[in-house]
């Protein structure tokens, strides 16, 4: 008799026909960026995460990468009163966010640093885009991605990641990055990045919602999957390095589509909604964390993502250096 159940026997036997495997090489850890001393801010609709200034940031990245974990994103939390309506701050000389990435890589320089490209932190009307009498301007806002873009690559950004979702943006940027000898910097395209609802706890931690409207014009249909793969050939062209799908859990479809229809690096996003949830769980004592988490992961590499950015990435590094994590 054919039995399926000789080869689940015993660890070793798991292990040794054990399909996915995950280690921090395969984790980018997001974090998040004020300006000043001595912050530690935690965000309450993300508990376990915070807001951090820059001095209480490196401690938290060292260790980090003592576990392994190199790769990381960072944003920034700028206050209302530096967001106009172009995001001059995003390039501006003093910009604290492009001050810290030339400290972060001066003391980590085998770490990989990944910006974020999008006005929204910037904005006073809180959109990704130009905004114009309540309409998002597209080739108007490629001009200041550019230039943002330059500006983080300069400071020493590795990768580049555009989360703005407006056309044409990943050709602009690389064509900037390029004129300007950064012909090395990297660009992680938020590829297929959906107008979710699962954003809200990151838009909490930067106070970024937008302050009229939704993201419906630019960011992606939920129901849409096709979609997906054109957005994916028209970064592919423009010149992306790799291509995000963005959130990751209710859109691993996505995630397998793209995986098979491209030869560049997949990443997935699993934003902060869907950790939140899983956070809910465990404390409410209904899911084991220990668990739910690393199968949770599990299943986003399954479906296809080569990299995984997740709020959960430093406690899945010390699950993998066997230590006690959690909640
Ligand atoms: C900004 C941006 C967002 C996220 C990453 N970059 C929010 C948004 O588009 O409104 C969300 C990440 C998360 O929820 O963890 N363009």
């Amino acid at each position: 008799m054919i039995r399926p159940r000789r080869n689940r026997r015993t660890a070793a036997i798991r292990g040794m026909v054990r399909e996915t495997h995950m280690t921090t090489d395969n984790l980018i850890y997001p974090l998040f960026l004020v300006d000043g001393k001595g912050v530690k801010d935690e965000i309450k609709s993300l508990p376990g995460n915070f807001r951090w200034s820059l001095d209480k940031l490196l401690p938290e990245v060292e260790e980090c990468m003592e576990l392994g974990l190199r790769n990381f994103v960072v944003f920034p939390a700028v206050p209302e009163e530096l967001k106009d309506k172009t995001a001059t701050y995003s390039y501006a000389d003093d910009n604290f966010y492009l001050e810290a990435a030339r400290i972060f890589k001066e003391k980590f320089p085998e770490s990989t640093l990944i910006s974020d490209v999008a006005m929204d932190p910037y904005s006073s009307d809180g959109h990704d885009g130009l905004v114009e009498n309540g309409r998002i301007l597209n080739d108007e806002t490629l001009p200041i991605l550019a230039k943002m873009s330059v500006a983080q690559a300069q400071a020493g950004f590795d990768i580049i990641a555009p989360s703005d979702m407006m056309d044409g943006r990943v050709g602009a940027i690389r064509e900037a990055l390029d004129n300007e000898g950064f012909t090395e910097t990297a660009i992680m395209s938020y590829t297929a990045k959906y107008a979710s609802a699962f954003y809200g706890p990151f838009r909490d931690a930067l106070d970024s919602a937008p302050k009229a409207g939704d993201k419906k014009t630019y960011q992606m249909d939920p129901a849409n999957r096709m979609e997906g793969l054109r957005e994916a050939m028209l970064d592919e062209e423009e010149g992306a390095d790799y291509m995000m799908v963005k959130p990751a859990l209710n859109y691993l479809d996505v995630i397998a589509l793209l995986k098979e229809n491209t030869t560049l690096p997949i990443a997935a996003y699993h934003v902060s909604g869907e950790c939140a949830m899983l956070i809910a769980a465990c404390q409410n004592g209904w899911l084991d964390f220990e668990q739910a988490m690393p199968e949770t992961l599990l299943s986003i590499r399954r479906a296809g993502a080569d990299v995984i950015l997740t709020y959960f990435a430093k406690e899945y590094a010390k699950r993998v250096r066997g230590l006690k994590f959690g909640l």
